[in-house]
């Protein structure tokens, strides 16, 4: 969501800053500062909108120094403008904070700080954790901050700097990811490891609780008593070319074509074709556990959700096991049935969305196991889970999630394959499912092929207000999925149902100017779809159909289609998505919108 970073070193720290925040400027991007600390006194610029704003008044009036904090905003608690932005300073400029996460005590803490003179400047709540550094520091920052935290109830990931205390930043976390990134006589700190990637590739991940002092010369991490703590050093694995766009217009698009690859990379070493089944190192199961698991419960939001979907499917299908898929905004509030005999299956691509991190402690804490799909390495959910698969998709930058859907599916796939031929799946059709995954790089390439075409259509719809996805069985969840992705990005509004559904009700909504896409593979209930098509255009409806086959059926049915490989009925939706993916993309470029960050979203929503 916001996005973190200090430095500390021989460098000048401007630079560092502002190139890190570019690249954290996909997580939230409504406005952005920095603090510099020099010559005994800290400097700050902040500016409302993108880093480039911020860049032209560093540019205008430039701040030395080599030790600094900076911030990328999305604002929760006050309007996006100037005065909100971080860093803030405290009442006498001498304690500058960056801050993500949110302090649900502020009101009281201001209401305090004001009794004792403070003065506040914003409408955030940021701004009491540097007054309250200010009021309670006595030769120390670190022992000040510590102070400081154990008066804060909320959540936070912070940066601190003094110009009381200078050479140091003063970092912790309790419910927002951070990190140091190791330097030579140099270091770093950062929300997200892309922030750094260019300067260094050890980095210590913080946990919960920790505090840590950074320095030029190393750094040390404590708890809020004081008490050192030991943390591995752990080494980012992906390349600088993975948060870089590469060629390709925008990182959504480079995200869609890189799908061959991530999906091959979700099942590297995992896939055994010869027994039909899959090998996945970390899921910290023993076979009599995963033998006595009676039910599952899938816990996600957004498009991580609709994967979730998909994976119902396919573990009732292939194992035989009931499962729930549950938003986790909602399963965190309510009174779920949890047994010690329960999987928690948690998705998140981030590993740090807010509500799905709650879920998964809500459901460790009434007794079931927790299993982590997560893409982000190091993340929170992936740290805190029972077991984990990690998605291996390499940085999703793209607001809008492509890659990752894809590779949780894939992984869901290979659980459920896993279980399933424990619990009596035949090798037969566990081989036959193992291949049809194994196939599915080749045949992204094949639906990539045709995108031009996709484009195509994009072309004929792009002023369309509305639109309807349909889908039955496997591929409704892919018609959520296809609606959700044009809504957040082009902003055109968009409606998933399953197919029979829509005489229930959205069937008023067809006329000539409803476009209506149908992932109509040839699947089981293809000939059902086919009647839903009919009721569609005989309400003159304009039917866009996602088929798999040249098929007489849809003959004077169908006004514009995209063809698909064939898989197993399965595995469709990771083929049926892509072209969705991309009709969506294409409409939101010619309708002129900024792909790749749409308004009012951030990457990862670390806030309830
Ligand atoms: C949509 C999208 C969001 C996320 C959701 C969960 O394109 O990206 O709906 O899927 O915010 O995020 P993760 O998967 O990081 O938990």
């Amino acid at each position: 969501m916001c996005g973190i970073i200090g430095y500390v070193g021989g460098r000048e720290a401007t630079p560092l800053l502002i190139a890190g925040l570019k690249r954290m400027e996909y997580r939230g991007y409504d406005s952005a500062g920095l603090a510099v600390l020099a010559d005994g006194a800290l400097t700050t610029r902040r500016a409302a909108g993108k880093i480039a704003r911020l860049e032209g008044t560093v540019a205008a009036t430039p701040l030395a120094g080599q030790c600094g904090v900076g911030h990328t905003r999305w604002a929760t608690h006050g309007p996006p403008t100037e005065r909100n932005a971080h860093p803030h300073l405290s009442k006498d400029g001498t304690v500058a904070v960056v801050h993500n996460g949110i302090i649900e005590n502020a009101n009281t803490l201001r209401s305090l700080l004001q009794g004792k003179g403070y003065e506040f400047r914003s409408d955030t709540d940021t701004e009491v954790v540097a007054h309250l550094v200010q009021e309670l520091f006595n030769g120390s920052l670190e022992e000040a901050v510590r102070a400081a935290l154990h008066e804060i109830e909320g959540t936070y990931g912070v940066a601190i700097i003094s110009s009381r205390d200078p050479g140091k930043i003063v970092a912790a976390r309790k419910g927002s990811p951070l990190l140091i990134g190791i330097g030579e006589n140099e270091h770093f700190v950062a929300s997200d490891a892309s922030a750094i990637l260019a300067h260094t590739r050890q980095v210590v991940y913080l946990d919960d609780g920790d505090v840590a002092v950074v320095e030029a010369g190393g750094y040390r991490v404590i708890d809020t008593n004081a008490a050192p703590l030991t943390r591995k050093v752990d080494r980012i694995d992906w390349e600088l070319g993975a948060i870089e766009r590469g060629g390709f217009a925008h990182f959504m698009l480079k995200e869609i074509f890189e799908q061959p690859q991530t999906v091959e990379n979700a099942m590297r070493g995992r896939l055994i074709l010869e027994d039909g089944t899959s090998k996945l190192g970390g899921l910290n199961l023993t076979h009599d556990q995963l033998m006595a698991i009676d039910n599952i419960i899938i816990t996600a939001c957004g498009t991580s959700w609709h994967s979730g979907l998909i994976g119902k499917l396919m573990l009732e299908e292939l194992c035989r096991i009931p499962v729930a898929v549950e938003y986790a905004s909602e399963f965190r509030y309510r009174n779920p049935i949890v047994t010690e005999r329960t999987l928690c299956i948690v998705l998140s691509q981030s590993g740090e969305t807010a509500d799905t991190l709650a879920a998964m402690r809500e459901a460790k804490r009434r007794g079931a196991r927790t299993l982590g799909l997560v893409n982000v390495v190091g993340s929170t959910i992936a740290r805190e889970d029972d077991g984990g698969i990690y998605l291996h998709a390499g940085p999703e930058i793209g607001v809008a999630s492509t890659k990752a859907f894809t590779s949780q599916v894939v992984a869901l796939a290979l659980f459920a394959l896993k279980l399933a031929r424990k619990r009596g799946l035949s090798v037969t059709r566990g081989m036959e499912i193992a291949q049809a995954l194994h196939a599915l790089p080749a045949q992204i390439r094949e639906v990539l092929d045709r995108a031009e075409q996709m484009e195509h259509i994009a072309e004929e719809f792009k002023r369309a207000p509305n639109f309807l996805y349909l889908g039955r069985g496997v591929n409704f969840p892919v018609a959520l999925e296809g609606a959700l992705k044009l809504k957040e990005i082009s902003y055109i509004h968009a409606e998933g149902y399953p197919a029979a559904e829509m005489k229930h009700g959205p069937i008023a909504l067809i006329d000539e100017m409803m476009p209506v896409v149908f992932v109509a593979p040839h699947d089981a209930v293809f000939d059902k779809v086919v009647s839903n098509i009919q009721e569609v255009k005989a309400r003159k409806g304009t039917v866009i159909a996602i088929t798999s086959r040249d098929e007489p059926a849809l003959k004077g049915l169908v006004d514009y289609e995209f063809r698909i490989p064939e898989t197993v009925d399965l595995l469709m939706p990771v083929l049926a998505s892509i072209p969705l993916q991309l009709l969506a993309y294409y409409i939101a470029v010619k309708r002129g919108s900024n792909v790749d960050q749409p308004r009012n979203l951030a990457k990862s929503v670390t806030v309830e």
